[in-house]
């Protein structure tokens, strides 16, 4: 999804710019640009392509500026190209604009502007909206963009500078994630907290509808109605490298190294004593026994963890509960009342889809819990609780420590709740506990076999379809393991249900098809060894993950096994989706993909 920078204070802009909007190209894009005032001009360079272009068209002019804004474009209106990069300027030249968002009414404003004679070089939305402020500016740019806003319908997280206003600059936020940075005599804006770690780590979150009016030396807030707003400062605590790699290769690889730590970050703190504490939850015993029903929803890996924690809240907690990707759940009119809970689950906090879905679902007057990895993340404030993933930041494109953190999560919730329902024995709640504070390290014990993951993956790298088969919780498993190994090595695959494959698919296995087979589920066990069979007997090459206890007879039958250390099944897709990732990981580098930047992707898609 975009990116959007913005600056002002004593510094020299452009490097400013430049450097935050590197630290937010994670978040995939196509083109960008910046817009640097000096004097009374607006400088613009912008192009299609990857920072390192725009560098070099920066390096063959000479701005100078303290005042600017950045964008790295994800294209959603108007193809990738010069034309249709940001920033966007007004006709009389005077207004600039970066915009990360859609407009769902731009057609209707930009006939009426074309016919007040307005003309438009690309075929973004976003160029309207520079027009528009134009059309609506009497001296004042705040006012002008408020008004603008009030007259716009979509998501919108915006930079806007002026040449007519050298000392001040304008943002505004509505379901696109924006930030305030708060430095000494400067200021910035940002759509994510790494782009101005390296300045500053106080921070102001701006709220829906919420408009910024920043100088070097002070911010204030307004809502649409042009009301001043108070907002707390939120000091951000994590450590700056926690953003780079660290000597690792990639973010991806340093990432599914930290899992360890994410894990344990995530589940000890709600551990004291033999108790789990979820964190200043206001929904109640009462709520949780009553409650007729669970929905989880998601995108993406996400969603995957959310299948998981279908299994285990049905499981533990008795509670019926589904698993839906919110792009089809906020559509389907879906059955929801004061009786049900939904769970949100986001690593960024800012998907639109599931942003959306939720406030469907609270329309519907079901009460909201949000699984989710950026602390003030818009999902985060709108929901009723917030669980978070404490796995700090994540970079790279493909979800990795978050999905275990929100397994994690899931895992903690689902235990508090067969808990209070009075449905878990001593014994039982215990042994769980246990395990889950066990998770880290068997985590690190299968990093220790990523040598033969790799060898594995240097073996099937030209595959040209693979499999992921598995039942119960496995078959969850192993959606996340198909999407983790399609977004970065771009390998067709799919999962598919382990008692299902015979009612058609096996149709495609043939000899040499890989086939990554994940029998971690006690009770499918032997149905698995007998899914095994059936492919093998067509030719497939097997990969199987499996437990530790399991691994000499898996081993006789499949041709390699990865071991997962022994756990009860319930648990066991916290540790065993990490040597899928790590599979997807090198079959990717050995490809030489860009593994942290997958083509087409955005790390958090914050547009429908
Ligand atoms: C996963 O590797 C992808 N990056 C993508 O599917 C992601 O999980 C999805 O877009 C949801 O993002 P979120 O967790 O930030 O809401």
């Amino acid at each position: 999804m975009c990116g959007i920078v913005g600056y002002i204070g004593n510094r020299d802009a452009k490097p400013v710019l430049m450097e935050g909007l590197k630290k937010l190209e994670y978040r995939g894009y196509d083109s960008a640009g910046v817009a640097i005032l000096s004097t009374d001009t607006i400088n613009i360079v912008k192009s299609k392509g990857r920072l390192g272009v725009l560098e070099e068209k920066l390096c063959n002019v000479d701005i100078e500026g303290t005042m600017g804004i950045g964008h790295t474009r994800w294209a959603t209106h108007g193809e990738p190209s010069d034309l249709n990069s940001h920033p966007h300027v007004s006709k009389n030249g005077k207004i600039a604009i970066v915009h990360n968002g859609i407009i769902e009414n731009y057609i209707q404003i930009k006939d009426f502007l074309s016919e007040k004679g307005y003309c438009f070089s690309s075929e973004t939305d976003t160029e309207v909206i520079a027009h528009l402020i134009e059309y609506n500016y009497e001296g004042n740019l705040v006012k002008a963009v408020l008004k603008t806003l009030n007259e716009l319908e979509g998501a919108y997280a915006l930079g806007v500078l002026s040449v007519d206003n050298p000392d001040m600059f304008v943002a505004a936020k509505k379901d696109s994630p924006l930030i305030v940075g708060l430095g000494e005599n400067e200021n910035f804006i940002a759509s994510d907290i790494p782009a101005i770690l390296p300045y500053t780590r106080e921070v102001l979150i701006l709220e829906d509808k919420e408009v910024a009016c920043i100088s070097g030396g002070k911010v204030e807030i307004y809502n649409l109605l042009g009301e001043r707003q108070r907002r707390e400062i939120f000091h951000v605590d994590w450590d700056v490298c926690a953003s780079e790699k660290n000597g690792f290769e990639h973010f991806m690889i340093k990432e599914i190294f930290e899992e360890p730590s994410a894990v344990k970050a995530t589940i000890s703190p709600r551990i004291r004593g033999r108790e789990i504490v979820l964190d200043n939850f206001t929904i109640t015993d009462e709520m949780i026994k009553n409650c007729e029903k669970i929905h989880i929803i998601a995108c993406g890996t996400a969603y995957h963890a959310g299948v998981v924690g279908k299994y285990a809240i049905e499981k533990l907690a008795r509670i019926p509960a589904e698993a839906e990707v919110a792009s089809e759940f906020r559509y389907r009119d879906p059955i929801v009342n004061e009786k049900h809970l939904t769970i949100v689950i986001s690593q960024s906090g800012e998907t639109i889809d599931t942003l959306m879905a939720m406030r469907e679902a609270k329309r519907k007057g079901s009460r909201t819990l949000a699984i989710v990895n950026v602390v003030g993340s818009s999902i985060a404030r709108e929901a009723d609780d917030v669980l978070y993933t404490w796995a700090g930041p994540e970079i790279a494109v493909a979800s990795t420590k978050a999905y275990n953190t929100q397994l994690s999560a899931l895992y903690l919730a689902a235990l508090s709740f067969a808990r209070r329902k009075g449905l878990l024995d001593e014994k039982e709640y215990n042994s769980y506990i246990n395990q889950l504070q066990q998770m880290p390290e068997m985590i690190s014990s299968i990093l220790g076999e990523r040598e033969k993951i790799q060898k594995f993956a240097s073996e099937h790298f030209n595959a040209k379809s693979i499999f992921y088969i598995g039942r119960g919780l496995d078959f969850a498993l192993s959606m996340e393991g198909s999407l983790k190994l399609k977004e970065i090595s771009y390998i067709h695959s799919e999962a598919y249900a382990g008692g299902e494959l015979k009612h058609g698919t096996i149709a495609l296995i043939e000899e040499g098809t890989l086939v990554v087979c994940s029998l971690t589920q006690e009770q499918l066990f032997e149905k698995m060894i007998g899914n095994i069979r059936e492919v093998k007997a067509r030719g497939a090459v097997v990969l199987a993950v499996a437990h530790e206890k399991n691994t000499e007879k898996v081993a006789k039958i499949a041709d390699s096994v990865i071991s997962i250390p022994d756990t009860d099944s319930i648990l066991a897709p916290i540790a065993a989706i990490t040597p899928m990732q790590l599979f997807a990981y090198y079959v990717a580098v050995i490809k030489g993909n860009d593994v942290d930047k997958p083509r087409n992707l955005a790390k958090s898609v914050t547009v429908e």
